[in-house]
């Protein structure tokens, strides 16, 4: 196929879309105030906070306003558009089905404060959520309060310091692999302990590269697992019970389940403490930047340190328990992201046991069917079989091109480009995560278009050190974008550029 059908294919929109502020025509109007009286804003607000000129305000009519926006939209590359092989973020097809129940209005319009007798069914949604997820786990007891993976890390990892001040035990190191999620070093060190990095031999952590650090002040260890580089970490029951032995505990970051779920409990593997991203696992996407949930799991032993309110249930009835004296206190307002707590449920009952299963199953197959469709052609800096994502890197490729171009050059085929530069131990990192959803054919369009790159990179880097050559804007400049964000319009200055 050529590339221009390529693109007409799965492409978005190559739309010019001016600023809205650019569109604005003085006297167009998309909506009337009712008959309100006017307010002399001097008498409601301080002299000095009221503006000296009326606000910068664009002035259109309804319909140019919808259309902005709706073309704006189309060129928001998403999962319900195409394939987001995003490592690391399991950017997975989640069922519309989910979304419905979601948006059932008995679930989206309880107000946080309705008081128990009127949100049952909610409390009992949630109640059950919980026991599912320490079911598929393996663990004993679950708290779905945190929103984000990251602040389930820290959840636990506060659990795990309370406990051992409970104990009246001074242990404050925590060993994280040089594997390690950017953010479980974080999440270690805000909750107080000093971080100790471990090398790891072949991307896994031995017990070899353990025993040196087992001491009377040890915490623990922090564990993503299967590990950033897509690897089982094939040692993690040794490990615990040396970890156990010397009187510390095991934190396992749970966030890629998806690879595990129905086929290994990390409770079976003697992990006392970890959390799950229900918005990577569990029926919401995680890259899209919305609400997140990272539920923790727990051991007996930790239960008491749970985050209040915990959910209580007797004789059917359903209830926050905040009388819990050892926990470490509330981790959100309210109690969490609800709406993705409807979704995970719906996906658990709607999949079953064996569905799980398969989906993690096919989740693996797939990220070593596009590892072993391109080993030849891309540098395996591991090359076991993985899990459920694989990374390659720009290791061997000609004429300067690095894993940036190839990201690039996939955007002109139509496709999301996967990680780039991440896991960090990786040099010029390209980690692909196809997940359960996609078929065969998909995977064999996204393995075809790396295929021709590497022919590119060989007769015609250009190409790729230009890439991309469809897209509306091409190379942006994301540092300085992150780091002076233009986030208010100014007339003048848009004139100035
Ligand atoms: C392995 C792992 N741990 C932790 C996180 C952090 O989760 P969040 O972004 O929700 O804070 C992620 C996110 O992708 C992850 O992949």
């Amino acid at each position: 196929m050529s590339e221009e059908k390529i693109w007409r294919k799965r492409g978005a929109m190559p739309w010019e879309e001016p600023l809205i502020f650019e569109k604005s025509v003085p006297g167009q109007c998309g909506f009337q105030i009712s008959d309100e009286p006017e307010i002399d804003a001097e008498k409601l607000i301080p002299k000095k906070l009221v503006r000296k000129k009326p606000a910068e305000i664009p002035e259109l009519a309804e319909a140019e306003v919808v259309r902005h926006f709706s073309r704006l939209s189309s060129w928001n590359y998403s999962l319900d558009h195409g394939f987001y092989p995003l490592g690391s973020c399991t950017m997975k097809y989640n069922p519309k089905l989910n979304e419905f129940i979601a948006g059932d209005e008995g679930f989206a319009e309880l107000h946080p404060e309705s008081p128990e007798n009127l949100s049952q069914g909610m409390l009992e949604l949630w109640y059950r959520l919980e026991q599912s997820l320490a079911e598929i786990c393996g663990m004993d007891a679950v708290t779905i309060q945190p929103c984000a993976g990251a602040q389930g890390e820290l959840c636990g990892m506060l659990m795990l310091r309370t406990y051992f001040d409970d104990r009246g035990e001074k242990r404050t190191k925590v060993l994280l692999p040089d594997t390690a999620h950017g953010t479980n070093p974080a999440s270690a060190k805000i909750a107080g302990f000093e971080v100790v990095e471990v090398q790891t031999e072949n991307g896994l952590l031995t017990p070899d590269m353990i025993k040196p650090h087992l001491s009377s002040d040890l915490a623990g260890l922090m564990l993503t697992n299967p590990n950033t580089l897509g690897l089982f970490e094939k040692h993690i029951s040794e490990i615990s019970q040396m970890i156990h032995k010397s009187g510390g505990l095991v934190y396992m970051d749970g966030a890629n389940l998806n690879a595990l779920m129905g086929i290994a409990r990390p409770g079976d593997m003697g992990v006392d403490v970890m959390q799950l991203n229900l918005h990577k696992t569990f029926s919401t996407p995680h890259g899209g930047g919305g609400p997140g949930s990272g539920p923790v799991a727990v051991k007996k032993i930790l239960e008491p340190y749970l985050p209040v309110p915990r959910l209580a249930k007797s004789r059917d009835q359903f209830s926050f328990d905040c009388n819990q004296p050892k926990s470490i206190g509330r981790m959100t307002a309210w109690y969490g992201n609800a709406l993705i707590w409807v979704r995970a449920f719906s996906y658990i009952l709607r999949m079953g046991k064996d569905g799980l299963k398969e989906a993690s199953e096919l989740a693996v197959l797939n990220a070593n069917y596009i590892r072993a469709k391109l080993k030849a052609l891309y540098h395996i800096p591991y090359p076991d079989a993985c899990m459920h994502e694989c990374v390659f890197s720009d290791h061997g490729f000609p004429a300067g091109i690095t894993t940036m171009e190839i990201a690039k050059r996939l955007l002109d085929y139509g496709f999301h480009p996967p990680t780039i530069y991440f896991p960090l131990v990786i040099h010029g990192a390209l980690m692909i995560e196809p997940t359960e959803t996609e078929s065969k054919a998909r995977l064999d369009e996204f393995i075809s278009a790396l295929v021709k790159i590497r022919e590119e990179a060989e007769n015609s880097p250009e190409l790729l050190k230009s890439a991309p050559h469809r897209t509306p804007v091409a190379r942006l400049d994301e540092v300085s974008a992150a780091r002076h964000p233009i986030l208010r319009f100014n007339q003048k200055e848009a004139k100035g550029r």
